[in-house]
C-alpha cells in the first residue's frame, strides 16, 4: 500500500457508536475493570491506556500516521516543536556529550542549543550548512549526536542527507534531523539513515495555523528513551490538537503539492527582480545546493526567501506595503505569510551569527500558501514597487 493511502487509512479501532471518522477522546485517565489489570498496565505487561500524560488513543493516531508518512518504527507527541526537539535533546544526551549542530537552524532551537544544554554540561559546535568538510573535522571522541534542519530555516540551505547519514554511521552518531520544512510527504530522513525525526507539527502538518504541536518519531529504542523522558516530564500532546492535526495530515500530500507549485511560480516570477538581490527556492536551477535538493526531495516546499536591495529599511517598508499576505509569526498555513527574520525569529542571535546563517538585514521569508498564485504574487510585486 502507498505510504499515503495506509496513513488515510490508518485509524483509532471504530467504538460502539460505529463512527466513521475518529472521535476526540478528551479524558486524562483511562478506567480499568479490575486491580489486575491495572496493575499489569502500571507494570507495562499491557498497552492499555493509563493516563493521558503517558498514551491517549487520538494521540496514538497521529504518531501512527507519522510514522507510516516518515517510514518510522516509533514516535511520541509533544505539545510543540520545540517540546519535541528539547526532548530528543535532553532524553539522549549526558552531561560530558557533545552535539554537532548545523549552524543554521530555528531560533529557539539555537537558544537551546546554546543557552540551556550547557546548563547540564553537554557541549556544542556548530558547522555551516554549506561546507560539508567542517562537518567531520568537528566530531570529537565524546559527540553523540547530529542535529541540522534541511532545508534551514530560514536561509533554505539543502544538507545532503545521504552524505551525513554516511558520516553518522561512521562515527557511531544518532543523525537528529527536523524536517519540518520539507515535510514527510517532499523528504523522509530515515530512508537516508537518519535515526530520529522532528517535527513543528505547528506548521504544514496542520496547515491551517490552528494549534501548537510536535512529533519525534525513529528508531524504537530511541523513542522509547524519549517516551520515558515525557512521560515523567509532561510534555505531552492534547487529545484535542492531536485529533485537529491526525485529520490535517489526510490532506497533507494535495495541500503540499498545491504549496510547492505556487512557491516555484511565485519564485520563477520574482527572480532577477530589479529590486531584490537573490532569490532561493530548493527547486529553482539557481539555488546553490539544486542538485541536492532534486536528489532528496520531491518537492521544493512551500518557503520562498529573497534579500532586498535596501537592508533593513527596504524590508520593513516590503512588509508594510503588502495588503493581502499576513505579518505573523507563523509559516506553513493556507494564507501566504511574510516574515523579517533578522527582527523577529532569528533576532536572538548576534549579528555575526546572524551573517553566518545567511540572516541579512534585507532577508524576507515569505510561507506561499494556497490562494491563487497570481494573487500572491501581485500582493509581493505591488509591494516590492513600493518599498
Ligand atoms: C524548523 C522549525 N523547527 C521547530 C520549530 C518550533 O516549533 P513550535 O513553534 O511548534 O514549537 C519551528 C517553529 O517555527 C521551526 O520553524
Amino acid at each position: 500500500m502507498h505510504p499515503i493511502t495506509k496513513l488515510i487509512r490508518t485509524q483509532t479501532e471504530r467504538t460502539n457508536e460505529m463512527e466513521h471518522s475518529t472521535p476526540m477522546f478528551l479524558t486524562s485517565s483511562f478506567c480499568f475493570d479490575n486491580a489486575e489489570e491495572m496493575r499489569a498496565a502500571f507494570a507495562d505487561e499491557t498497552d492499555d491506556n493509563i493516563y493521558s500524560r503517558f498514551s491517549n488513543p487520538g494521540v496514538r493516531e497521529f504518531v501512527d500516521r507519522m510514522c507510516v508518512l516518515e517510514g518510522a518504527e516509533a514516535g511520541y507527541a509533544t505539545s510543540s516543536g520545540m517540546s519535541a526537539v528539547f526532548a530528543s535533546f535532553m532524553a539522549l544526551l549526558k552531561q560530558g556529550d557533545h552535539l554537532l549542530c548545523c549552524n543554521a537552524i530555528f531560533g529557539s532551537t539555537h537558544t537551546v542549543v546554546t543557552k540551556y544544554l550547557p546548563k547540564y554540561g553537554i557541549e556544542y559546535s556548530y558547522v555551516n550548512a554549506g561546507d560539508p568538510a567542517e562537518w567531520e573535522a568537528a566530531i570529537r571522541s565524546n559527540t553523540k549526536m547530529i542535529y541540522l534542519e534541511t532545508p534551514t530555516n530560514p536561509g533554505l540551505d539543502i544538507i545532503d542527507l545521504e552524505w551525513v547519514a554516511a558520516l553518522a554511521k561512521k562515527h557511531n552518531l544518532i543523525l537528529n534531523v527536523d524536517n519540518c520544512f520539507a515535510t514527510p510527504v517532499s523528504q523522509r530522513p530515515i530512508e537516508f539513515g537518519a535515526g530520529l525525526v522532528v517535527h513543528s507539527a505547528t506548521k504544514w502538518l496542520d496547515g491551517q495555523g490552528r494549534v501548537l504541536g510536535g512529533v519525534v518519531v525513529g528508531k524504537k529504542e530511541l523513542i522509547q528513551e524519549i517516551y520515558l523522558f515525557c512521560r515523567s516530564t509532561g510534555p505531552a500532546m492534547s487529545p484535542f490538537n492531536a485529533w485537529v492535526l491526525s485529520k490535517s495530515l489526510e490532506t497533507l500530500d494535495v495541500r503540499m503539492e498545491r504549496h510547492a507549485v505556487n512557491a516555484l511560480l511565485i519564485a520563477e516570477k520574482l527572480a532577477g527582480h530589479s529590486k531584490i538581490t537573490w532569490i532561493k527556492y530548493p527547486f529553482l536551477t539557481s539555488h546553490p545546493q539544486y542538485s541536492i535538493a532534486i536528489k532528496q526531495m520531491k518537492n521544493g516546499g512551500g518557503i520562498v526567501c529573497f534579500e532586498l536591495k535596501g537592508g533593513l529599511k527596504s524590508g520593513r517598508s516590503f512588509l508594510n506595503n503588502l495588503k493581502m499576505l499576513s505579518l505573523t509569526a507563523n509559516l506553513g498555513d493556507t494564507r501566504s505569510i511574510a516574515s523579517h527574520p533578522a527582527s523577529t525569529t532569528h533576532a536572538k542571535l548576534t549579528e555575526q551569527e546572524r551573517f553566518a546563517t545567511n540572516i541579512t538585514p534585507g532577508l524576507i521569508r515569505i510561507s506561499v500558501g494556497l490562494e491563487y498564485a497570481d494573487d500572491i504574487l501581485n500582493d509581493i510585486l505591488q509591494a516590492l514597487e513600493n518599498c
